[in-house]
């Protein structure tokens, strides 16, 4: 086999691993808004990639950044959190809590070498399906112009 033709090989073998990639996406949703929400998208039969998988938590307040650290650094190749709208959360403050975490955690993951749009934060009510299903949707997109997290595992 000549060098060009190894080249080319190696060029397709690359073209089609981003072409087969199908992102994992951890969403981190809340019990009161999101994650009913994320039902109502199941429930009502709403088309939705399956590449999310969801951790309930009682509040987005509850979401401690190195949760999301961890996913990224375990391999997740994106990390979707969904909460109440400002407002409306169960615990009063949760959600701004979660805000103002958020912004920090977005200039860490950048300071570690990974890009931001790797994470995102959205507020969907219970009632909300559509917003949730076009969050993950919009979310899967994104994360496959991006590539496979860095740090993924190959296992
Ligand atoms: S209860 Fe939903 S964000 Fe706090």
């Amino acid at each position: 086999m000549t060098a060009t033709t190894q080249k080319s090989t190696k060029k397709e073998s690359t073209r089609k691993k981003a072409k087969d990639f199908e992102p994992r996406i951890l969403a981190f949703c809340c019990n009161w808004c999101s994650y009913a929400g994320a039902d109502l998208a199941g429930t009502s039969r709403m088309q939705m990639p399956p590449n999310v998988r969801i951790i309930r938590v009682n509040c987005t307040g509850r979401i401690d950044p190195t949760f999301i650290l961890d996913a990224l650094y375990q391999g997740a190749d994106g990390v979707l959190i969904s909460g109440c709208h400002i407002g409306d959360c169960h615990y009063t403050s949760g959600n701004l809590k979660m805000r103002g975490r958020f912004v920090l955690l977005k200039k860490i993951i950048e300071d570690s070498g990974m890009d931001p749009q790797r994470v995102h934060l959205q507020w969907a009510s219970a009632a909300e399906g559509a917003v949730f299903t076009e969050g993950v949707t919009s979310m899967v997109e994104r994360i496959k112009k991006l590539g496979p997290n860095p740090v993924r595992r190959t296992d």
